[in-house]
């Protein structure tokens, strides 16, 4: 992969009506044109899947990415969608995981890439067991955004077992970037500096408070760490997911 390739987003709310995201297609499509501006060419489409809150499905979820594609595509914004969605840990997902229901970013290496997400306030107690049998599964979480997790906010190293389970991590682009406060801006670059960070995505909602921004994250990378882990980091590990690398 060489350095002119595009930045891919792996996490993002762009589908319009199935969660907290874009409310209608015109906003969806605003959203997309602002990542094309920033220099993403490929995003993964990943709504929430929250039991009892966003009861959203695999099935469903493909049809919405195929259709947005076709939007895109109709209104000639050069961006490339993919199915995938963010799940929130709990005993429903689970079973929703067996029951084939969870679309997975894709496959690296062997096991399949679930975006995970757990509650803000902390990691529960039974996280580690969780994240056990997805990998006993052949499932590698990626969790998502863990320097936003409040726990792990007032300690990083609370991340630690979840690394040596062989969980992967997602840090937002925006965290690094101080637009979710000290606390998690510092978390972020501490897991940075552990080199514990496996992609960074934009987890985008909106053009108001959470865009689709990426570039100005992969400058601060780059700056601190380098060209070859901010490429890593927003290029070439998630076209790997996704199976274009
Ligand atoms: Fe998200």
């Amino acid at each position: 992969m060489t350095a002119t390739t595009g930045i891919i987003d792996l996490h993002c709310h762009f589908l319009h009506g199935i969660d907290d995201g874009a409310r209608n297609l015109n906003e969806a499509l605003d959203l997309a044109r602002a990542a094309v501006a920033d220099g993403i060419t490929a995003s993964a489409m990943t709504p929430h899947i929250h039991p009892g809150r966003y009861p959203n499905q695999k099935s469903v979820i493909a049809v919405h990415v195929q259709a947005f594609q076709q939007a895109l595509n109709h209104h000639g914004i050069p961006l490339a969608v993919y199915p995938g969605a963010e799940l929130r840990a709990s005993d429903e997902s689970l079973s929703q995981l067996q029951a084939q229901e969870v679309p997975f970013l894709g496959e690296y290496k062997g096991l399949k890439i679930l975006l995970l997400e757990f509650p803000h306030q902390g990691l529960p107690a039974w996280g580690l067991g969780f994240v056990y049998r997805l990998l006993e599964q052949g499932i590698r979480p990626l969790i998502a955004h863990p320097e936003r997790n409040k726990q792990v906010m007032a300690n990083v190293d609370r991340i630690q077992p979840y690394l040596a389970a062989g969980c992967w991590l997602q840090v937002t682009g925006g965290s690094l970037l101080g637009q979710f406060g000290k606390a998690s801006e510092k978390a972020a670059w501490a897991l940075m500096e552990q080199d514990a960070v496996n992609v960074v995505a934009s987890d985008a909602h909106n053009l108001d408070s959470r865009p689709p921004h990426l570039k100005a994250a992969l400058e601060a990378v780059a700056a601190e760490y380098g060209e070859r882990r901010a490429e890593r980091l927003f290029k070439t590990t998630p076209a790997q997911i996704l199976g274009l690398g």
